[in-house]
């Protein structure tokens, strides 16, 4: 059911057991009722060590307050977090249970008064000076900075290079796990390739796993093992990676993944558009049934009754959908199936 949706790593990381977050809405009124934004509504996952799970879905439904509940920014309302959960049995070299985080404006998070040196070094509070220096030292050179820069501060680097820090500075008390929340969205197509490709080199070597959060469908299953679908704070679909061309099940997903421009170099066929209609449902008090269904194009009179579980209909591919595949094109037509 839910919960093994990496069957094949090693060990695990990460694991969200029926996670929930809801936000009060304010009220206009004090007799209004009370309503809720449901921006997190029974999440189970699992991520393997040194694994990277993509998380997509629309503006709003819910991917950053998932990062947020698992990095533990956030706490969630309901349900249960796990970082590190089989990390001591494979005698981790990693700090335990260690997460970190990178996100969107690297300008915003670094603080201006601190040179690189003092900001990576912050991360290390316990360590004696020398070894907060050699690992400091280590960092920058990771992400491929030099001492020359350590000095600096953020208004004297560029935007590639702060964004550098900030992941220098997630590594560097080595954390099983690190969020990346739109970590590479502001940087120029080039620059963003660098930085995937440094991050992956990171992985190789130390084994950190990712949740990989960004509005790039295309960036998101190149870097991704696993990559989970959301919808108004739902997952409705958590698939491998390599299902992403022809083999997503959901019918949103499909829509989803038809949105992505075909590129030249690029593999399998021109995938047929599917427009939905219609904004996506207030996630304040959604209604029951699937969350999608005021959209479906293949939605039944069931479909907005009863909220389908989220079931592993391929071994790592699990999907909440009574129809699963309905909207999916077949592999070699570009028509829907
Ligand atoms: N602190 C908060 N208080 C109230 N509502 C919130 C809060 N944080 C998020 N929300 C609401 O929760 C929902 C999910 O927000 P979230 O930021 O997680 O979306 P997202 O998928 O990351 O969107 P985007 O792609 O635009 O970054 C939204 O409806 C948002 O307005
Ligand atoms: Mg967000």
């Amino acid at each position: 059911m839910t919960s093994n949706t990496t069957a094949e790593a090693p060990s695990r990381v990460l694991q969200v057991d029926s996670a929930r977050k809801y936000f009060p809405v304010r009220r206009a009124r004090l007799r209004d009722p009370r309503r809720h934004v449901h921006a997190v509504d029974s999440v189970t996952l699992t991520l393997g060590t040194g694994q990277t799970l993509g998380i997509v879905g629309e503006s709003g439904c819910g991917k950053s307050t998932l990062g947020r509940v698992i990095i533990g920014l956030e706490r969630p309302d309901a349900g249960t977090v796990r970082v590190g959960v089989d990390a001591a049995a494979a005698g981790s070299p990693r700090a335990l249970g260690v997460v970190q985080a990178v996100f969107q404006d690297p300008a915003g998070a670094l603080d201006p008064r601190m040179t690189v040196r003092q900001s990576i070094a912050e991360a290390l509070p316990d360590a004696d000076r020398a070894t907060r220096d050699r690992r400091v030292a280590e960092a920058l050179e990771e992400v491929g900075l030099t001492q020359e820069h350590s000095d600096r501060y953020p208004h004297e680097l560029s935007g590639g290079q702060q964004q550098r820090v900030c992941i220098a500075r997630a590594v560097v008390g080595r954390p099983e796990l690190i969020l990346l929340d739109e970590a590479v969205t502001s940087l120029d197509a080039s620059l963003q390739a660098q930085v995937l490709d440094l991050l992956s080199g990171l992985q190789e070597r130390t084994g950190v796993a990712y949740v990989f959060i960004s509005h790039d469908l295309r960036a998101v299953r190149r870097f991704s093992d696993q990559v989970a679908v959301m919808y108004l704070g739902q997952l409705v679909e958590v698939a491998p990676a390599a299902d992403f061309d022809t083999g997503l099940l959901h019918p949103y997903s499909v829509a989803l993944r038809s949105t992505e421009p075909r590129l030249p170099g690029d593999s399998g066929p021109q995938l047929p558009r599917v427009v939905l209609d219609g904004e996506p449902p207030s996630a304040i008090d959604p209604p029951p049934g699937c969350r999608f269904a005021a959209r479906c194009p293949v939605a039944e009179a069931r479909c907005r009754e009863t909220l389908p579980e989220l079931v592993e209909e391929r071994p790592g591919h699990l999907v909440r959908c009574v129809k699963p595949g309905a909207l999916t094109p077949a592999p070699d037509s570009g028509e829907a199936a």
